[in-house]
């Protein structure tokens, strides 16, 4: 029987790729035999590449540049957008690099990936409010591209639902959710993300200085324990595989059963109101 997990013969172009839960991927995506195409705003550390692109992912042009050099090596078969900002940095930076980055990339590289191709980005748990914005959340997913997206954000930004983190997280599940089946009607590439809980990666001494240490101890979490950065980089590697050729539009929650629990109320949120991870 054909091995539908395997990566062999697929270039993945992986954001976020040197460290927490985008490196955790590429590993991953290498162990199954796939060609990892890295980026990240910073340097290869401990994860050693001979080529890799240092791209702010922030930066319309030179996500547009990455894209067509990655592209002129051969098809893009499978984008991870692993690259996020915590709640501790600028508002506007956290919306451009965990959302309009995300759906410029994926818009960019589209032209480039061949029909049964896959996109998988990483949402969070602290977007599971998204229904309850849904009104704020679509006007701005109805601009078009990089530029016309970052003035919309500018001239919102204090209505009073864009936080910055969770907003970013919504933005991206609902663009998941909304694009994921039109996108692959128009061209075959699948659209799914994850909303991980707590995980242990180099981000989360952000969430505790953006919150408290008693926030992120007392945060629900059914399997007792924060997640490993693997924990949810094989959902993601499940999710572009060929294992998963008919899941599209896809929100996947990777959190133990959190999100579960407190939408059915088996689950109690213990903490102040209003704060995510
Ligand atoms: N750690 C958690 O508890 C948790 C929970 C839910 C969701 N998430 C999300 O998971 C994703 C991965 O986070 P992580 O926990 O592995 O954190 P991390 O800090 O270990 O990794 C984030 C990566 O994004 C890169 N990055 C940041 N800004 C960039 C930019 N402008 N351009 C290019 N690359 C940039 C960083 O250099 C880093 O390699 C993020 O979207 C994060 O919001 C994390």
């Amino acid at each position: 029987m054909k091995n539908l997990f395997s990566y062999e013969g697929k270039r993945c172009l992986i954001t976020g790729c040197f460290s927490g839960m985008g490196e955790a991927t590429a590993r991953i995506v290498q162990s199954l035999g796939g060609e990892v195409v890295p980026v990240d705003i910073k340097k290869p550390t401990t994860f050693p590449f001979e080529k890799f692109y240092e791209v702010d992912l922030k930066d319309p042009v030179a996500i547009e540049q990455m894209v067509a050099d990655v592209a002129s090596g051969g098809p893009i078969d499978r984008l991870f957008y692993c690259a996020g900002l915590p709640n501790t940095f600028d508002r506007l930076d956290i919306m451009l690099v965990n959302f309009v980055g995300l759906r410029h990339t994926v818009e960019t590289a589209v032209p480039h990936m061949p029909r049964d191709a896959a996109a998988a980005s990483i949402s969070s748990a602290g977007g599971m409010g998204y229904l309850g914005q849904m009104q704020n959340i679509l006007p701005f997913l109805a601009t078009q591209g990089f530029a016309e997206g970052k003035k919309w954000l500018e001239e919102h930004l204090d209505d009073g639902w864009i936080d910055g983190y969770a907003s970013s997280k919504m933005c991206t599940i609902v663009y998941t959710l909304q694009r994921g089946p039109t996108l692959t009607t128009e061209t075959g590439v699948r659209l799914n993300c994850i909303s991980p809980g707590p995980t242990d990666t180099p981000m989360m001494p952000a969430f505790v200085e953006a919150t408290s240490q008693e926030f992120m101890d007392n945060y629900p979490k059914p399997v007792g324990r924060n997640s490993t950065p693997e924990e949810q980089g094989w959902p993601m590697v499940f999710l572009n595989s060929d294992a998963a050729s008919y899941i599209s539009g896809e929100n996947l929650y990777t959190d133990g059963g959190t999100a579960g629990g407190l939408m059915t109320g088996s689950v109690k949120l213990d903490i102040p109101a209003g704060m995510g991870d």
